[in-house]
Parts: C-alpha cells; structure tokens; sequence
C-alpha cells in the first residue's frame, strides 16, 4: 500500500483508476465543494493520534501541537480521542478551549507570550506555562501574585542537540531564540519553586520539527533526565519531562512508510529513560499526526510551454501551502484521474497564480500530458498546510472538508470577498 505510485498511501488510494479518500473520489469532492480544497481523513488523523496514546505509558500526557492544523472540528476529534494540546499563542488557547481540551492537559510554549496571553493561561488554569526566558518568568510572576493564583511552571531549556532538518525548523541549539541553556533553567526553577505564587512542575526540550531519526530524541529524554535527577538532589522534585515535538514525515514518494508503526518505535524509546527516572512523559506531535491524513485538491488552469520549461499553473498557489517556497519542501503529486497506461513523458512545475516565482507547488515532476480541469491532490498537505494559509494577492483561503468513510463534513468554508474586508 506504501512506496507504490500505482496505488497511492495510507487512507489515499486508488480504485479504479479514481484517487479516493477513504470511500469517497477526491473528484466528487471538487465537484461539490470547488478547488483548491483541503480533504482530511478521519481515520487516519485518529490512527496516527491512536498509535502515540497506544503506544505511550499509561500516565503520559500527548498534547497535539495546534499550530499543525488548528481546524476546529479536527481539535474536537483530537480532544475526543484524549489528547491533550500545546499551544503556541493565546489564539491557539483559545481554540484549544474551544476544542473542549481539558485545560489541565494543555501546556503553553512560545518566546513571547503577552501579558494577556498569560492572564488567560492562568485564568483557564492549564496546566503549565513554558517559560523560555528569566523575563517572562518575572512576568508570569508579576501576573500570578497579583491574581494570587498559584501558576504552574515548566522551564524550556535548550539541549542543544543538533538535529537534521531545515534549518528555519531546527529549534534546540544554543544559538536559537528558543528555550534557555540548562543553568539558567535550574536557576529559574529554582526561583520559581521559592516564589508563593510560582509551582515549578515541569522541564521540556524541543529539538525542531520534521527530524526522522529517533536517536535525537532518546538523547533529549536521558538529557532531561539527567537535569531533572540534578534538580532533585536540590529539592525540586518535577512531575513531567517533555520531549518536544514527534517524529518527522516521509514526504518523498521511495520513503512513504505506515506512519503508525514508526510511531510506535518513537514513543517506546523516548518514554523508556523518562518513565524509568519514574516522572510522567509528555510529548507534543503535530505533523506526524495530521500530515498525512490530509490532501490539497487543486485544478489545472492552464499549460504553457516557456524557454525550456512547460508549467502547469493551477489554482492552488503558496498562500494555501507554502512550505515548498518557504522551505523547498518535497510533496508529492498525485493525478486524480489517471489513464490506466502509466505514461509519465512529461515534466512540469507546477505553479499557482502569485506574482512571485517561487509560488511553485513542485517544480521538474514527471506527469503525463496535463489539461485544464485536470484534478492533481498534493499529497502530505495536512499539517503546516492550511494552519500557514493567507489571504496574499487578494487570494482567499479554501475550504477544508473531513471525510469519514463514505460521509464528508464541510469543516471550514470557502472565504468569500467580503472576507477581504473582515475588521476594515
Ligand atoms: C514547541 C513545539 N512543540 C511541538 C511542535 C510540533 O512539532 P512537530 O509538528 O514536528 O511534531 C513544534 C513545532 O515546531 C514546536 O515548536
């Protein structure tokens, strides 16, 4: 079912000639709901989200990074399914909320949170703020005596373990704005395990996002280990480690994989040193959990031959998904309809209508002869994918639809000109 162009991936397949998510054809989808157009499987959002609770110890804590997708209908399932959140923004936290995320399973990371964001941290009472910085500890501290509320704290320290992934998402290094070096986060747990209104609880490392080996993550959980046990010995007693982000995706068509089973490998190493230190592991995936489960439809417009090159510009463009300008990120393409002679003689970029060059989607794909109306589903599109979305050239944001064996729910409508206007 994996590695095959002939039969497309996990709950993306082929019958018939017809690319189909789950029961449905990804052309009845276009013909109903337009293009571009984000399509999600249930099933495969809940398998991936299965496999790290299934896999993880009982106590542990997965908190589904929002700021993958933060569709609210997919929040609820998540929240359904017994996830927790981490949340990146007071937006986030209130979608999260909004979900019906248990607050007490919701933690808070980011290098910036404003003063109301951690108002409303403490008013909802998640359960832990990262700090990443001595300021914001003042802050939080400021907020919580004046609120006399106990704020419970987790430290973000900065393992600086160096990782392989691109380096705009590469986040746990000394030189980067995240977290802080592993004195000061025993400083300021300190500080905070000695401040009335301050509970020190927690220690979390984030390495970066879209890292493949599970040999990193193992070295982040034996660091944190190993800082939470120094902590200890000075009476700080922690009740979580976090390990960040999960695994990366296999965007490239010789390297798809069941997702779920790799999943499965990831947790049991990383809780393996944290569960024997005998404190609770809490993780925060995102793309591994929705990545795959989702599909940007998009349609021919037109083909143009120009110099050396025949382009396929369709009505998907960077404004939907921009991780191919913004990190040369690798999707693959699949045709919805495809003739049943394999003959992919052509090579096209596909790009989208923006007046900027790298508005591309792929660029040298081998395809057969394209044609308007043509239907192309860019595969892996469902983290990172819509949660990056604008409003740029005037474009309006697509829709998002969740297909659940043979039912289809609209969970996000198509933005209309008047939303163009929104707050003016
Ligand atoms: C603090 C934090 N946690 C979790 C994640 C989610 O990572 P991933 O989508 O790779 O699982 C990110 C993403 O960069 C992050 O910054």
């Amino acid at each position: 079912m994996f590695g095959n162009e002939g039969m497309g991936y996990g709950r993306f397949l082929y019958h018939t000639n017809h690319l189909h998510c789950e029961n449905i054809p990804l052309t009845h989808l276009a013909q109903r709901f337009g293009t571009p157009l984000y399509v999600y499987s249930r099933a495969a959002i809940l398998e991936n989200a299965q496999a790290y609770r299934a896999h993880a110890p009982h106590a542990a804590r997965v908190c589904f990074a929002v700021k993958a997708n933060g569709n609210p209908t997919i929040l609820r399932l998540l929240a359904d399914a017994g996830l927790g959140a981490d949340v990146t923004s007071g937006g986030e936290l209130f979608l999260a909320l909004k979900a019906g995320f248990a607050p007490e399973t919701i933690i808070y990371s980011g290098v910036g949170k404003l003063h109301h964001e951690i108002e409303a941290a403490l008013a909802a009472q998640i359960r832990a703020l990262h700090v990443e910085s001595a300021m914001e500890l003042e802050l939080i501290a400021a907020i919580a005596s004046q609120r006399q509320q106990v704020a419970s704290i987790g430290v973000r320290v900065n393992p600086d373990i160096h990782v392989e992934t691109h380096p705009a998402i590469s986040t746990g290094a000394a030189q980067h704005k995240f977290g802080v070096a592993p004195e000061t986060a025993v400083t300021l747990l300190h500080q905070a395990a000695q401040h009335p209104w301050l509970k020190p609880v927690g220690l979390a490392a984030h390495l970066g996002s879209q890292i493949h080996e599970i040999a990193p993550f193992t070295a982040a959980a034996n660091f944190l280990v190993a800082l939470a046990d120094e902590l200890a010995s000075g009476g700080i007693r922690l009740d979580y480690l976090d390990v960040g982000g999960g695994l990366g995706v296999a965007y490239e068509r010789e390297k798809w994989e069941v997702k779920s089973e790799k999943i499965g490998e990831w947790v049991t190493a990383v809780a393996a040193p944290i569960q024997a230190a005998g404190y609770q592991l809490v993780i925060e995936p995102g793309r591994s959990i929705v990545a795959e489960a989702g599909v940007l439809l998009t349609q021919v417009v037109y083909t143009k031959p120009q110099g050396k090159k025949m382009f396929a510009i369709v009505d998907a463009a960077m404004n939907d998904l921009i991780r191919p300008t913004l990190y040369n990120a690798h999707h693959e393409i699949l045709e919805v309809r495809r003739t049943s002679k394999v003959d992919r003689t052509c090579t096209y970029d596909i790009v989208g209508p923006i007046c900027e060059t790298g508005d591309f989607l792929a660029r040298e794909r081998p395809f057969p002869p394209l044609a308007p109306g043509d239907l192309l589903a860019v595969c892996h599109a469902g983290a990172y994918g819509f949660a990056m979305s604008s409003n740029y050239n005037g474009r309006l944001r697509p829709a998002e639809v969740l297909v659940d064996g043979e039912n289809v729910h609209l969970i996000r409508q198509r933005q209309t000109y008047e939303h163009l206007l929104d707050g003016t």
